[in-house]
């Protein structure tokens, strides 16, 4: 089982689906600890009586116990519990995919925003083979939403835009997004040919969630993994997962599911980074900011060469005045110098690569 009195997932913690209660699970994991999360959550569909086709045969649709609530209350509690587990275990950086229908999305929605989520979009899932409103006397259903949200509006958030567009023929990839619900060989069923999971979502619409907000070795957390989608397209895309699911059955589907699956070859999953990974941060922030003082001392890596901080962003030494770059490659006789691997400042009697603040400022740990 997961400890909380950790601050890190280890290896035998991921890779793994956990049969039990989401809430009573994610409360057993630690703080800050993952870096997606995609969640499919009950409807609460509130569906009694058998539907019907014409012909009278009965259509498959969510009866389970697991869809069922008392009332919008007792939904509600459920809801406002999980998702703030949800917002405890992501990271900073991290985000949460929410995927709904207009039974439940709305109150999703308004519960995540009063926990100050940060909203990025709500995606349509236009599903390009729909099942048809066999009564009648109503619109054929043939979307669901899926809501993307930042822990907070401060955050920093992966997104791989290039992956998106690249993805999309190098066009901007847009916000409603056409899939098949899930069947043909994807669908997972019994020998009889019946489903082992209703509401089995295509592995197409978890690939594009993953891609566009992972990168390779994220951590992603399901807490409502039925058949193992989540886990799979994970193993297929080299991101660590870890999937809850209260019904065993269901658990024991998506472990056989995944093992059959292969591991990627590592090479191919890396995505190209955004522009946003490569923005350029001058020496002259780390000032702005206070991260480095005017006048403080900054060293090469064995303490011999020293150099002034000024109020410009350039550095004095030796009666010479530069960049970083500059004075770095002066006292290494080179051309060139890359100053933010050359420069240290000290930190407890240690020297650390001016390289490091940069970092923190890229990850918005400074903030
Ligand atoms: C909508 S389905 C998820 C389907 C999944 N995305 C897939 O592709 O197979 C919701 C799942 O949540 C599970 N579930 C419901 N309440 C739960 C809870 N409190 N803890 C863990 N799992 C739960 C159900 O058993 C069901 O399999």
């Amino acid at each position: 089982m997961l400890k909380k009195n950790i601050t890190e997932l280890s290896a035998d913690q991921t890779n793994k689906i956990f049969n039990g209660d989401s809430i009573e699970i994610m409360r057993e994991m630690p703080d800050n600890s993952v870096d997606l999360i995609f969640a499919d959550p009950p409807y609460n569909l509130q569906l009694n009586d058998t539907i019907y086709r014409p012909d009278y045969s009965d259509v498959d649709s969510v009866r389970e116990d697991w869809d069922k609530f008392e009332n919008y209350k007792s939904y509600d509690t459920f809801t406002s519990n999980w998702l703030k587990e949800c917002k405890r275990l992501l990271k900073p950086s991290g985000t949460i995919w929410v995927i709904g229908s207009y039974h439940n999305i709305f109150r999703v929605g308004y519960i995540m925003q009063n926990m100050e989520f940060w909203t990025l979009n709500d995606i349509i899932w236009t599903k390009t083979n729909p099942m048809p409103h066999f009564r009648g006397r109503r619109f054929t259903n043939a979307h669901e939403t899926i809501i993307w949200a930042a822990k907070d509006k401060k955050s920093r958030y992966k997104f791989n835009y290039d992956a998106m567009k690249s993805l999309n023929d190098d066009i901007q990839m847009r916000s409603d997004w056409h899939i098949p619900i899930c069947n043909g060989k994807e669908r997972l069923r019994d020998n009889d040919g019946t489903k082992l999971h209703p509401t089995q979502k295509p592995e197409a619409l978890i690939y594009r969630v993953i891609v566009s907000s992972s990168d390779p070795n994220a951590i992603v957390l399901d807490p409502f993994s039925g058949s193992g989608t989540t886990a799979a397209v994970c193993k297929k895309l080299g991101r660590r997962w870890i999937g809850i699911e209260k019904n065993k059955d269901y658990v024991r589907i998506a472990e056989q599911r995944i093992e059959e699956i292969d591991n990627p070859c590592s090479s191919s999953i890396n995505i190209k980074s955004t522009k946003r990974d490569q923005v350029r941060i001058p020496f002259g922030t780390l000032i702005e900011r206070g991260l480095i003082e005017i006048g403080e001392k900054l060293y090469c890596s064995k303490k011999k060469n020293i150099a002034i901080v000024q109020a410009d962003g350039t550095l004095q030494a030796d009666k010479v005045n530069g960049s970083i770059h500059k004075i770095g490659a002066h006292y290494q006789g080179t051309e060139s110098c890359n100053g933010w691997i050359y420069w240290h400042f000290l930190k407890n009697n240690s020297l650390v690569p001016i390289d490091k603040i940069r970092d923190q400022i890229k990850s918005g740990i400074d903030e």
